[in-house]
């Protein structure tokens, strides 16, 4: 039985090639093609078929090469304390901030116009997404906040808890091309429902879950590999980072983003290898350069 090479290709997409291959290899009258890695030698009816299937593969290793190599972790901070955003962004590595009702309360940050600007005031010091939290938990409430709070910038990504009707606000804000943050995140069901409604970020609470002997990381691995599963576009943000070695897990699993305090950003430089063996450098420099 011939297979049409032109037929499959047209109907199978490019991260199905291999298959493509193995059925072009049943049978056939036209030329033997031999030297393609996968197998010793199939059938094409012709020679466009067969540049078709060239080109295909071509495009496929393009895209996926490209995106391994220009995807990287993004690193935002979790505060609303300005001088830490300001020492943060010096360092030229942040991609974001993250805030939340707590972290506003904690720098003392209250009433709506004092709110509002201070979330200006974090989006004129950062290149990146801002989270901006809403308060409401019915569906109005927090369209009506949402939208107020995305006229303050463009950085601004309206944060949204995961109860029933912040999955509908995340479905409206979606169809309208406005960002969100999913958070209160602590089961994969409710990255899950999250990633369904079209939210740009989820936020599972890793030091949280951690905190009441849950492995937090582990929930991330599970979000991260249900979210290839499929495709979903939502990021994985892993939030509530206490430490470089939440950190550091969350950059082996593929965690898209994480959000923690500056101290956890800091602890990734320690090193006391690093401090002695500087140390002693400059002394030895000093010796000669007196
Ligand atoms: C997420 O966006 C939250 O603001 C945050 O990460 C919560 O962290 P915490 O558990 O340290 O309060």
């Amino acid at each position: 039985m011939y297979v049409s090479l032109q037929r499959q290709i047209g109907t199978t997409s490019s991260c199905r090639i291999p298959q493509v291959l193995t059925e072009a290899r049943v049978g056939g009258r036209s030329g033997e093609i031999l030297g393609l890695p996968f197998f010793v030698s199939f059938q094409v009816k012709s020679l466009s078929s067969f540049g078709f299937l060239l080109l295909s593969l071509l495009l496929y290793l393009i895209v996926f090469t490209t995106k391994s190599f220009t995807y990287q972790m993004k690193f935002f901070i979790d505060t609303a304390n300005l001088a830490e955003i300001k020492e943060a962004h010096a360092l030229g590595v942040l991609d974001g901030v993250t805030t939340n009702p707590s972290l506003m309360a904690k720098e003392g940050i209250t009433g709506k116009n004092n709110i509002m600007s201070h979330y200006k005031a974090i989006c004129d010091l950062v290149d990146g997404d801002v989270s901006a939290e809403v308060i409401s938990t019915d569906f109005e409430g927090m369209v009506r906040e949402g939208e107020e709070l995305i006229e303050i910038d463009d950085k601004i990504v309206v944060k949204i808890p995961i109860i029933k009707d912040g999955v509908k606000a995340l479905k409206y804000f979606s169809n309208k091309g406005i960002r969100t943050n999913c958070t209160l995140i602590f089961s994969a069901g409710q990255a899950l429902l999250a990633a369904k409604a079209g939210a740009t970020y989820v936020s599972p609470f890793i030091g949280r879950l951690d905190d009441i002997s849950t492995d937090g990381v582990a929930l991330i691995e599970q979000i991260v590999t249900i979210y290839r599963n499929y495709n979903y576009e939502t990021q994985v943000l892993a939030a509530s980072v206490r430490h470089p070695m939440h950190i550091m897990q969350c950059a082996e699993i593929g965690a898209d983003v994480m959000t923690g305090p500056l101290s956890a950003i800091l602890a990734l430089l320690k090193h006391p290898l690093t401090d002695s063996g500087l140390e002693k450098f400059l002394a030895d420099y000093q010796k000669g350069n007196q």
